[in-house]
């Protein structure tokens, strides 16, 4: 592994982090895609993937103007959210609660890539290279927004309903 020297080195290292976490993600969400009936969530899920794979194809763009390669970063963060999502997805008991689980987990990844991506802006701005940091900012925008989205559903229904049956 090489060593981070400067602010640049650093923006490199967390967009390939971020490229590898997108791709990871894109098999995740797939697989909750189907884990679901709940109408509104499913079609989240589905703009998300979408979202998504414009995201990725946005980092290799950034990586190539860098001159880097995409390739050799593992997101370790991204593989335990989703281990652990998996892990509670396996154990949830009824349809209700499994909406609940495949939000709360969705939302841990997108809080995760807020940071992500606000940080590599703020790195990329201070660097002068706007021409990465406009497309660090789109994506940026639609985390924050599908985390919105997931709020909002949770809030009004999905988390309600999952109150019962009570068995304590
Ligand atoms: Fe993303």
């Amino acid at each position: 592994m090489e060593r981070i020297t400067n602010l640049k080195g650093l923006l490199i290292e967390q967009i390939r982090e971020l490229y590898n976490g997108e791709q990871q993600q894109v098999y995740f969400l797939t697989n909750v895609l189907k884990q679901t009936e709940h109408k509104e969530l499913k079609s989240i899920i589905q703009n998300h993937i979408k979202e998504t794979q414009e995201q990725i194809k946005r980092l290799k763009n950034m990586l190539n103007q860098l001159f880097i390669s995409p390739i050799g970063e593992h997101s370790e963060i991204m593989k335990g959210m989703i281990n652990e999502a998996n892990d509670l997805i396996d154990r949830s008991a009824s349809p209700k609660i499994k909406d609940v689980i495949i939000i709360s987990s969705i939302q841990y990844m997108k809080h995760f890539e807020i940071a992500g991506y606000g940080s590599a802006y703020a790195y990329a701005e201070e660097l002068g290279r706007m021409d990465i940091a406009d497309q660090l900012h789109i994506s940026l925008s639609e985390e924050k927004e599908v985390n919105n989205l997931l709020s909002d559903i949770a809030l009004d229904e999905i988390n309600p309903k999952a109150k019962t049956p009570r068995l304590v």
